[in-house]
């Protein structure tokens, strides 16, 4: 008789698991118990104040000490996205170009109210989202949201209000709550923004050496740690400045995440000549193309290493690790053409045919003229504006259409929530022109206003809604 299994599955760590996948923030790591040696025996549960905080509208309390990452008002921000508005989107039929056959979307205002409306019809719905939110340089204006009262009544104190009686605050590191503030700013909508993406969307998410580390931190919490698609390293700038004590920056991050890895698409570039330059066909071979790959096995197997006798009876020996393939394999292999031998019979050659390759896998350091960099940036805005610089801080155009050449197809909706001077929708514009794809842009941003002193202000554009809003007209025509 066949023994019954006694052992149970382990239901906690399952039932942990399944909340995990629909609250990732909510999972962390506890001391299940102590070995003799005094050292702790980890493992995973699930965070009840972050639960419970998750499926109430009202604060919820807990002292307990556990693996998180946490700063001030964390659990009010959970609130603040979670909290729905009362706000509608209000069209502008007149300054729209063609509004009842495109879908795409300029909307001014604050992009968490923004992220709130769009879940009506867009949840689920956009593939990728590319966002280049305020670095936290000390330099920069953090908008402010409501819930924050230490700084809300340092606002009140400095009467740092723009025009429209939005809270925006110069963010300085004497503020005493520096990454607070911009945490408080970036969190909810980034758990927002993801309800927005679909199952297999992805977002890009531009960052320097402030808060990449925080961001990453946040972004494992709401998108999981194996939602992680990569940290793409983009050389900003050739030129090497002087104005640091130690390091000249010249690289900038762009974290990728995605909402389910497993249904992200493979990610592939255009192939370039220089990309193809190892292929070629000496043997006239009628498959076209090919260059040779390695034969070896990267590991010892044992199996593997067997000798491989050729046509003038000449024995090959195994590379040290083994054959990369079986001895069945191999024979398959020399028949249909995909490995020969070496014309000395000294050794195999396998073929990588050029046709087999369906793109270039893209590596995780951007540099050189596919991604662009800043100067090219600000050399296109100007260049848009009859020569004037009418916004300081864009990204090359050629940077957001990488980006949506590996994480869209031709029909997708592209969203940008911190969209300056729009170089996302240039980017969806321009692309769709070379590959006649249809596909749609969402920018929001908020009509920040623009210095006096400003090239932007004296040509007309009193805040940065105004500078995007041109760009797209002047950028569309040209299409
Ligand atoms: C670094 S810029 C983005 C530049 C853009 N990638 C480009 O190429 O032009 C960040 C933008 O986010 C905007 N912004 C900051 N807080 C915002 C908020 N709460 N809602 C909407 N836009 C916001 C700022 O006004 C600023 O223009």
């Amino acid at each position: 008789m066949d023994k019954l299994k006694m052992q149970s599955t382990n239901k906690v760590a399952e039932n942990v698991k399944k909340i995990a996948e629909l609250f990732p923030n909510t999972l962390t790591e506890v001391i299940k118990e102590y070995r003799k040696d005094g050292s702790p025996i980890m493992e995973y549960a699930i965070d009840f104040d972050l639960l419970r905080q998750e499926l109430s509208d009202v604060l919820v309390e807990g002292p307990e000490e556990r693996y998180q990452f946490t700063w001030p008002d964390k659990k009010s921000s959970i609130l603040l996205s979670n909290a729905p508005i009362a706000k509608t989107l209000r069209p502008y039929r007149e300054e729209s170009a063609d509004f009842d056959n495109t879908e795409n979307l300029y909307i001014e205002g604050d992009n968490l109210e923004a992220l709130k409306l769009l879940q009506e019809t867009y949840l689920g719905k956009i593939k990728m989202i590319f966002i280049d939110p305020p670095y936290n340089t000390g330099n920069d204006f953090v908008y402010e949201d409501d819930f924050v009262q230490d700084t809300q009544q340092y606002l009140a104190n400095s009467g740092q209000y723009d025009e429209m009686g939005n809270k925006l605050m110069q963010n300085t590191e004497s503020n005493g709550r520096f990454h607070t503030d911009w945490l408080n700013m970036i969190y909810p909508r980034m758990r927002l923004s993801k309800d927005l993406m679909a199952d297999d969307g992805v977002i890009f998410i531009s960052i320097d050496d402030n808060e990449e580390e925080n961001l990453k931190k946040i972004c494992n919490e709401i998108f999981g740690e194996a939602n992680f698609v990569a940290t793409i390293v983009w050389k900003h700038t050739q030129q090497s400045k002087n104005d640091e004590r130690h390091f000249s920056r010249q690289f900038n991050y762009i974290l990728v995440y995605s909402k389910n890895k497993a249904l992200l698409k493979d990610f592939y570039f255009d192939r370039t000549e220089e990309d193809n330059k190892n292929y070629s066909n000496p043997d006239n071979d009628s498959r076209g193309l090919w260059r040779s790959g390695d034969v070896r096995s990267p590991n010892y197997r044992k199996t593997l290493c067997y000798n491989i006798v050729a046509p003038n009876g000449s024995v090959i020996n195994p590379p040290a690790n083994g054959w990369r393939w079986s001895e069945e394999s191999v024979k398959e292999k020399l028949k249909t053409g995909e490995i020969i031998f070496k014309k000395d019979f000294t050794g195999i050659i396998r073929k990588i045919y050029l046709s087999d390759q369906k793109g270039r896998i893209p590596e995780n350091l951007w540099e050189g003229g596919r991604f662009g960099t800043t100067r090219q940036a600000t050399a296109v805005i100007k260049d848009l504006f009859g020569g004037k610089q009418v916004f300081d801080t864009p990204k090359p155009v050629e940077l957001v259409k990488s980006m949506c050449k590996i994480g869209t197809n031709k029909e997708d909706i592209v969203l940008d929530f911190f969209s300056g001077s729009a170089t996302t929708a240039h980017a969806v514009m321009q692309i769709n022109n070379e590959d006649g794809g249809k596909r749609k842009f969402i920018m929001v941003q908020l009509p920040e206003e623009v210095d006096e002193k400003t090239v932007a202000y004296k040509t007309g554009y009193k805040n940065i809604c105004d500078i995007g809003k041109e760009r797209i007209r002047r950028a569309g025509k040209k299409y």
